[in-house]
């Protein structure tokens, strides 16, 4: 397995398993997009060669993140009322309060996989 994202290091204890959603070349650096992974809709983040996943829904008022934009400077804007993440890490920068939950994701041969459960 290829470390290319930011998460593999904590995957959650026990039982993850893990759902093909891409290609690695499906997106490009400074794209996302939105993929249904068992019971969650789950963001896909490319950042600097790397793949970061998100609960894709926003903690405010549960509006879609794939809506909103991602900055050039790694900022994800939540389309409804424009609270602001840092996608590399999903730590909350406006409100600094309130984080994205993050999903663990691998690579193997080409394939993105996002884990069905959060990171622990
Ligand atoms: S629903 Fe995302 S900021 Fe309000």
């Amino acid at each position: 397995m290829e470390d290319v994202t930011g998460a593999t290091a904590d995957i959650p204890a026990g039982g993850v398993s893990y759902v093909e959603v891409c290609a690695e070349d499906e997106l490009w650096d400074g794209e996302m997009d939105a993929f249904d992974v068992g019971e969650h809709e789950v963001l896909l983040v490319r950042l600097d060669g790397r793949y970061h996943a998100y609960d894709g829904i926003c903690p405010h008022q549960s509006v879609s993140l794939a809506d909103g934009e991602l900055t050039e400077a790694g900022v994800l804007i939540c389309s409804a009322h424009q609270w602001q993440f840092d996608a590399a890490s999903g730590n909350g920068v406006n409100p600094a309060t309130v984080c994205l939950t993050r999903f663990p994701v691998k690579v193997e041969d080409g394939r993105v996989f996002v884990g069905d459960r959060p990171v622990a």
